[in-house]
């Protein structure tokens, strides 16, 4: 074995990668939980791409066989229920994961100096996972599959100018059809997890090129014994790759209670009208996108104007590129951080989940006095923190982690 690792090593930088990404990577001693995220979205995007290989050796992406190649799969494939009920619930169980981790970067300051190009590249990703679960729900050719796509491609006809033939372009035909189909199919199978699995790579080097923060926002790299190890640090592997472990094996548990017992989740994760063939002469009565979409497309609804309305959902998804420089505190973790920034990240996460609620009711003059009040809170958050970061009075920041 020794020999052959030689071999490889002399001609590929086998051992070398193992050290400088695991083995002599030297990790902050004191994660907690909330770094479990990382890890998991990386096991969650394998199982999307494994199962997601699986079902494309059984499904057809053509609009007249679409539909019931997914009922086939349901039924006949031996085993093609739980190979889209995982795919499925994988879905849901991304945006999970992926919401959470970026819950825990906002509060330890994980994308401030050093860190910024990391916060990018996860924003991008964020971005991609957005396409990728916005073409893949086109597939199943269901009712709410082509009217939310209608709905959405419409959406990009506001832009002045070149609105309408931008849609045209977009959905390659004049309605939502088999072009818009096979084109979302090629894109969903290929291109974006191909970009995916790229911005990934990215992400988790800018990660290694600077080090992992941690709940107290200190830089361990500041702290190394003679060697240059940090003395806070422990590496990678094993300490990190067993204890990501218990993550995964909690993780499955709650993953596999809802694949198994509520894999529609009550109606969120696979709405009821996409048990019904695509019909363009049957508008459904409610057309809501799925959840992980819904505090945007609350945003979206909240402004009258058609072009103002989707500038501010598309603000709200930029605004959070410049967090890195829209946060101008010294101090990185929420943990010794000023009362003022903990009661405006309570209010933006609990207002981020009231507006994805919102989105989700029938309109009404409540709903949308509530969704411009939320919307407004959304906002309010960036601007808040603009303005108190600066001089923010903080807690004083202890030299070594806490354990
Ligand atoms: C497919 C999606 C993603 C994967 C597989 C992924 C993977 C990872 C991994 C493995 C880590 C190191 C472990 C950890 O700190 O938890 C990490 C760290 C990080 N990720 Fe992601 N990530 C994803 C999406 C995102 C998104 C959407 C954002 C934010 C916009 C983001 C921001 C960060 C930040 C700031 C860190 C550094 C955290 C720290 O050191 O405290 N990631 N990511």
């Amino acid at each position: 074995m020794a020999n052959l690792l030689g071999w490889i090593d002399d001609r590929f930088p086998l051992t070398k990668m193992w050290n400088d990404h695991l083995a002599e990577y030297y990790t902050p001693k004191n994660f907690n939980f909330w770094y479990f995220f990382g890890s998991l979205a990386l096991m969650v995007l394998v199982i999307q791409i494994i199962s997601g290989i699986f079902l494309t050796m059984h499904y057809k992406p053509d609009d007249a066989m679409a539909f019931a190649s997914v009922e086939y799969i349901m039924r006949d494939v031996p085993y093609g229920w739980l190979i889209r009920y995982i795919h499925s619930t994988g879905a849901t169980a991304f945006f999970i994961v992926v919401y959470l981790h970026m819950l825990r970067g906002l509060m330890y300051g994980s994308y401030k100096k050093p860190r910024e190009l990391i916060w990018l590249f996860g924003m991008f990703i964020y971005l991609a996972l957005m396409a990728e679960a916005f073409m893949g729900y086109l597939l199943p050719w269901g009712q709410m599959s082509y009217w939310g796509a209608q709905v959405i491609i419409s959406l990009f006809s506001a832009i002045p100018v070149v609105g309408d033939d931008l849609t045209l372009w977009i959905r390659g035909d004049f309605v939502i059809g088999d072009a818009t189909l096979n084109r979302f199919f090629a894109l969903h199978v290929i291109a974006l997890p191909l970009v995916l699995v790229f911005l990934v790579i990215a992400h988790i080097l800018a990660l290694h090129e600077v080090g992992s923060n941690n709940p107290d926002g200190v830089e361990i790299k500041k702290n190394k014994d003679a060697n240059g190890i940090p003395l806070d640090g422990i590496p990678f592997h094993p300490y990190y790759s067993v204890k990501d472990i218990v993550g995964v094996v909690v993780f499955l548990f709650f993953f596999s209670v809802v694949l198994f017992y509520f894999p529609d989740g009550g109606g969120y994760m696979l709405e009821y009208a996409n048990f019904e063939a695509a019909n363009a002469l049957k508008t459904p009565e409610h057309i809501a996108p799925v959840w992980y979409f819904t505090p945007f497309y609350a945003i979206l609804r909240a402004v009258p104007d058609k072009l103002m309305g989707v500038g501010a959902m598309g603000g709200a998804i930029v605004v959070l590129f410049f967090l890195p420089w829209i946060d101008r505190c010294k101090v990185k973790s929420i943990r010794y951080r000023s009362v003022i920034f903990k009661v405006n990240l309570i209010v933006f996460c609990i207002g981020f989940v009231v507006l994805g609620w919102l989105a989700m009711q029938p309109v009404n003059e409540t709903i949308t006095f509530l969704s411009r009040l939320f919307t407004f809170l959304y906002f309010a958050f960036f601007v808040v923190l603009f303005v108190t970061s600066k001089n923010e009075s903080t807690k004083p920041v202890p030299d070594r982690v806490t354990s």
